[in-house]
């Protein structure tokens, strides 16, 4: 059985340019079918407003289906109740682009921490502050400046507590929406590396998003290149650098770097 399986998922959005003219449809999500398997890096590619985004917020259940649905672990996640689908929260998370506007800025990275781990249930005091040490070390934080605020951090330190922030709900899935985009190139290896070791770790079913080939170069297993809505290439991550088949990963590939670099 897939961990995770996308069937004919689709999103349409209704736009109004103004009063007297009929709302023109935006297909943001058109059809997508998609099966990722157990612990698969899968980068997800394309163009600014190919629906990358929405696709992610439709597997996370944040928004409704127009149609076509979001199969877990052989279960319908449309066919669940809300207290059930709040219960399975814990087991997918998002690592986003901005830290800092995904991070509470009046939270202290205790706070923070301690919240997340105990979406999974109460913790006794000392026990928490071990985990949330724990989970600091493991992303490459010292665990003294724990009362410190986001904003007493620097952008990659900022994604590191965003990456701590997910992981201490131990999820299973986790989608990371173009989490190294607005990062200094020589910290982007560095928060790329550490995602990767963490997946290999925790066995870790991973949705990569980038409009940037090059960052999934080193890091995805297969490929998902996406265009208007719709997935038109699946494969291997080097067969689609390698032997890129639709014109979309052709105009990404040309738009990669000369000077790459190697997470
Ligand atoms: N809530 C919404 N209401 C109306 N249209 C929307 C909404 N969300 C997204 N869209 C439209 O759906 C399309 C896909 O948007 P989406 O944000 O998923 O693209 P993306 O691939 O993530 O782009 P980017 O690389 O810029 O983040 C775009 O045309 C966008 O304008
Ligand atoms: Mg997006």
């Amino acid at each position: 059985m897939a961990y995770l399986e996308l069937e004919n998922l689709t999103k349409h959005f209704e736009k109004s340019e103004g009063w007297f003219t009929q709302p023109t449809v935006v297909k943001a999500v058109d059809g997508v079918d998609l099966t990722i398997e157990k612990g698969e890096i899968l980068g997800l590619v394309g163009e600014s407003g190919c629906g990358k985004s929405t696709l992610s917020r439709l597997i996370m259940q944040l928004i409704e289906p127009t149609s076509g649905s979001v199969v877990l672990e052989g279960e319908r996640l449309a066919d669940l109740s809300p207290q059930e689908i709040r219960g399975r929260r814990c087991d997918f998370q998002m690592i986003f682009q901005d830290p800092y506007a995904s991070l509470n800025p009046r939270m202290t990275i205790y706070s923070t921490l301690a919240e997340a781990v105990q979406t999974r249930g109460q913790v006794e005091q000392a026990e928490l502050q071990n985990r949330v040490g724990e989970i600091m070390e493991r992303v490459g934080l010292d665990p003294r400046f724990v009362r410190k605020y986001p904003h007493e951090f620097s952008g990659g330190q900022r994604q590191r507590i965003a990456i701590a922030r997910a992981l201490a709900t131990e999820p299973k899935l986790v989608i990371a929406d173009e989490p190294v985009s607005a990062l200094d190139v020589s910290i982007q290896s560095q928060i790329l590396n550490l995602l990767r070791e963490l997946q290999r770790e925790l066995n870790l079913t991973m949705i990569f998003i980038t409009h940037d080939l090059s960052v999934v170069r080193y890091i995805a297993d297969r490929i998902a290149v996406m265009e208007a809505g719709k997935i038109v290439e699946l494969d291997e991550a080097e067969a689609v650098f390698d032997r890129p088949k639709s014109d979309c990963a052709k105009k990404l590939l040309e738009a990669v770097p000369k000077i790459q670099f190697r997470p």
